[in-house]
């Protein structure tokens, strides 16, 4: 579990990161598709737009990483879809660096508030990859 002042940090900021989250979301795709051209692929069958969507999902999720209870059904639906398009663990570091560089990009803030969003990052992306693996598993 995160440490409530993690918690309390990345509520604090996730009203200013979706304020600017298309600056953020089209930040994080150039460096996402620039760094690591092999996730381009992932979303070939992506239709118009909606793969922008996912770094302003991260940041609306991440605001309720205290409550996952309220965010089981989004983890489920998004567990599914990533099975569907064929994401895997090891591209988790990749959105990872991309969405991190992006907010200090666009937003340049504090090391601390990089620091909880970086865990808060983690912490959503354990719950997924687990929920993947099992869906994984039981597709085989
Ligand atoms: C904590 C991390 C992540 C969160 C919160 C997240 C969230 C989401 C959400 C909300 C959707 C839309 C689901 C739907 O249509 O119902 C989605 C779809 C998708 N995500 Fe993720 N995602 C994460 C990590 C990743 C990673 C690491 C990749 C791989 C580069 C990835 C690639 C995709 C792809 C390819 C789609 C489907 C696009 C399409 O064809 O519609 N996601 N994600």
């Amino acid at each position: 579990m995160l440490d409530p002042k993690t918690i309390e940090i990345v509520k604090q900021t996730a009203p200013l990161l979706k304020e600017k989250g298309e600056e953020v979301t089209v930040r994080m795709y150039e460096i996402l598709f620039s760094k690591y051209p092999q996730t381009k692929e992932l979303f070939k069958n992506a239709p118009e737009d909606q793969y922008k969507r996912l770094a302003n999902a991260i940041i609306s999720y991440s605001a309720n990483v205290d409550n996952l209870d309220a965010l089981q059904n989004a983890i489920e639906k998004m567990a599914v879809k990533h099975v569907q398009t064929n994401v895997k663990p090891e591209h988790y570091p990749f959105v990872k660096d991309a969405l991190l560089s992006a907010i200090s990009d666009v937003l340049n803030p504090p090391e601390e508030v990089l620091k909880a969003w970086e865990e808060a990052y983690d912490f959503l992306a354990d719950v997924l990859i687990k929920r993947e693996r099992e869906l994984y598993a039981s597709a085989e």
